[in-house]
């Protein structure tokens, strides 16, 4: 359980670390791979935590979760206008399925919204949601 939940974080947060965005000049894709690189730092500390790797702060967490919530809240607007050059990852089914694409970027507004992170034994269900959310997209929306 606890290998495929950080396996599946791995996969996560590695993409951030690959910097698809290198050479990326459009300002529209180069925002909203910024937001989707913040959510991915976000997921990082939470993960990171959860490993032990980083001391677990409660507050620290939480601010996380509000930040991946704030992230999520501001997707459909990053994405609206649709623009596809080479470097991007984003599949073009996302403008053909705009209300399914924000639905998903709905779901994770709400689940990091309502999850609280109050001890360590906290942030293993909260990572599974929030990667959850985050692979519903990925799975259909990016390459
Ligand atoms: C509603 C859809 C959607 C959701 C939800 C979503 N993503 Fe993304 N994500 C995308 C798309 C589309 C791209 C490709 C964007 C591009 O290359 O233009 C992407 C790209 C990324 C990238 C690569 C950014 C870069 O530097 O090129 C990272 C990292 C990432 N997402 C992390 C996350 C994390 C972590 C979550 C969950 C907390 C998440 N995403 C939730 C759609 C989504």
């Amino acid at each position: 359980m606890k290998t495929r939940l950080f396996a599946a974080l791995v996969a996560v947060t590695a993409a951030g670390a690959v910097l698809a965005h290198e050479g990326v000049e459009n300002e529209t894709v180069l925002a909203r791979m910024e937001g989707m690189k913040e959510l991915g730092q976000e997921l990082k500390t939470l993960g990171a935590m959860a490993k032990g790797q980083q001391a677990f702060d409660a507050d620290a967490a939480q601010a996380a979760l509000d930040r991946i919530a704030e992230g999520a809240a501001q997707i459909a607007g990053q994405f609206e206008a649709e623009v596809v050059v080479e470097k991007s990852e984003a599949r073009p089914a996302i403008w053909r399925n705009w209300e399914d694409f924000t639905a998903k970027a709905d779901a994770l507004a709400q689940r990091s919204a309502a999850l609280r992170v109050t001890r360590p034994g906290d942030l293993g269900p909260a990572l599974r949601d929030l990667g959850g959310a985050c692979k519903a997209c990925h799975t259909d929306y990016r390459e």
